[in-house]
């Protein structure tokens, strides 16, 4: 007996002595990487930029860190920047963004910080990777959403969606004097359902309000809300350690994408047995080219992350922006009544590829406020950009779609206004360069659901303009955005909603 209690104490002091140089190393070690890190980014530099980033007095003048950027760039006569403390060189430059995306593609990847930060949620899929894999799955991809069949299948299932829980659901609020509604929550549960409907077959009924969201949708959410996060700490290595050590975020986030991994291997699982190949959705489609169950699970992820936030939030900012302008409500509705009359059905695609107007509205409201506001790519080998810019190999080099669709040089002297006219000619909508309106990235790895995501716009807007009065219930604030990969409102935006007369 003495000897186990002996030998017990032996052992407990020795795993107390092994944890503390455990962590002793593990401190001292991070310590110094982050110093390393710190000093490699020039963190003494003095310049104005670097000195009002550190201290955070960009504060004081603008809302967003995006606002700020979108100041100093407009100033710059180069229209490009470089915050030396982050080691990020920031363009807004049109001729900078068509060399990264187009011209130089293969010397700016989206480089292995990136993936490093999304590689737990993202694992090999689309979105996260380069060079082959990204080839493979990009050919593939293309292939599918190219096909008439999965356009017509995304489009039904957004007309269901709207028609069976969207409207109803507005409807139920509308005229309740009292009742506030957050629209940006109600959009992410829709295009949350909406797009794991379009990848997996799967509905997860995050739209009946009453529910709970889904398991899915809030493990979801948690990983990459978290995963983003990552991105915003001072050196990677602080979360990689955290992640070593399994604490705190880096712990939950584990969590969560182990739950995101169950849910997607089991709908897989389900989806083998119950037989892929008459089914439409995606996930049946990838299956009859691909035979790894992980390979599948990370190619579906990507599509998710994708598709999901970044039409709530273009939405959120649709109606945000026609609840300043009523003129502008009016001019849509005077287009689809020209084209559709006084139906209360929804509009066929058909009738929506004729509608300029409405076409023209979305883009306008993108180019205010793009879902992905900036995107950074790494350099591999040492550069020159366009303008002039040297670029040191391995630097971050990030193009900014935000402060691009309020650059005075781009879009004139109107060009923080919202006129959707301004994409009409002779009363066309009238495409931009791409490589001036990046929203939906350009060259060979422009987004593969733009089509979908306009088309889902549309009729998102179109049924909700023609059916309701949507007013912001706390007017006249600027948007505040809160740090993520896609663009969020803070607080989200909460509305009144009153049906029109015509449908009552
Ligand atoms: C308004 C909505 C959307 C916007 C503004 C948008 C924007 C973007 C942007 C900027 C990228 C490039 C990201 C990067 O490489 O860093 C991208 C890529 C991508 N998008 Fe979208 N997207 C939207 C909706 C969608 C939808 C609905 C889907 C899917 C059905 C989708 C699928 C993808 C995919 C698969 C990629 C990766 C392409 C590649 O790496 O080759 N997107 N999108």
């Amino acid at each position: 007996m003495e000897y186990y209690s002996e030998a017990s104490s032996w052992l407990h002091f020795m795993y107390t002595t092994f944890c503390f140089f455990f962590f002793a190393f593990t401190f001292f070690f991070s310590v110094f990487a982050f110093l390393v890190f710190i000093l490699r980014l020039r963190p003494c530099c003095d310049c104005d930029v670097c000195r009002s980033y550190l201290s955070g007095s960009w504060k004081m003048e603008f809302d967003n860190l995006s606002d700020w950027y979108t100041h100093l760039l407009r100033k710059s006569p180069s229209r490009t920047i470089h915050v030396h403390v982050l080691g990020n060189i920031i363009t807004a430059n049109p001729e900078n963004v068509e060399y990264m995306l187009k011209t130089r593609f293969d010397n700016y990847p989206k480089g292995k910080p990136f993936s490093a930060i999304l590689g737990d949620l993202l694992g090999r899929g689309i979105f996260n990777v380069d060079g082959d894999s990204w080839k493979f799955q990009r050919k593939m991809a293309s292939l599918e959403l190219g096909s008439v069949s999965i356009r017509t299948f995304a489009f039904e299932i957004v007309t269901s969606e709207i028609k069976n829980r969207l409207i109803p659901l507005m409807s139920s609020i509308a005229g309740r004097s009292e009742a506030i509604l957050d629209l940006q929550d109600v959009l992410r549960r829709f295009s949350f359902d909406n797009i794991c409907r379009f990848s997996f077959g799967l509905d997860p009924g995050c739209l009946q309000l009453s529910l709970p969201m889904s398991e899915f949708a809030e493990a979801f959410d948690l990983a990459s809300k978290l995963s983003a996060e990552r991105a915003m700490t001072a050196s990677p290595l602080i979360w990689k350690m955290k992640r070593l050590l399994n604490i705190g975020s880096e712990r939950k986030l584990k969590e969560a994408i182990k739950m995101v991994d169950e849910l997607a291997h089991e709908l897989i699982k389900q989806r083998r047995t119950a037989g892929f190949s008459t089914q439409r959705d995606l996930l049946s489609r990838f299956m009859c080219s691909v035979s790894d169950d992980q390979y599948l699970r990370d190619i579906v992820i990507s599509f998710l992350l994708a598709g999901r936030d970044t039409v709530a939030s273009a939405l959120t900012s649709f109606f945000w922006l026609l609840s300043q302008h009523p003129e502008v409500v009016s001019a849509i509705r005077e287009e689809s009544d020209r084209i559709m009359g006084q139906t209360e059905e929804q509009a066929s695609f058909e009738q929506m590829r004729e509608m300029h107007y409405l076409q023209a509205s979305v883009y306008e409201s993108m180019r205010l406020f793009p879902p992905i506001q900036f995107d950074s790519k790494f350099s591999l080998q040492e550069d020159v950009l366009p303008d002039g810019t040297f670029v040191r190999k391995g630097t971050r080099v990030t193009f900014h779609p935000y402060a691009m669709g309020r650059m005075e040089k781009a879009w004139g002297p109107d060009c923080l206004e919202f006129k959707p006219e301004r994409w009409l000619k002779n009363g066309e909508f009238m495409a931009e360069n791409p490589f001036k309106y990046p929203v939906f990235q350009a060259g060979p790895r422009v987004c593969l659901g733009k089509e979908m995501a306009v088309v889902q716009m549309k009729s998102v807007a179109l049924a909700l303009v023609r059916r309701f009065d949507i007013q912001d219930a706390v007017p006249s604030r600027a948007q505040r955005f809160a740090p993520g990969l896609t663009a969020t409102v803070r607080g989200g935006f909460q509305v009144r909603v009153h049906e029109r007369r015509q449908h009552q």
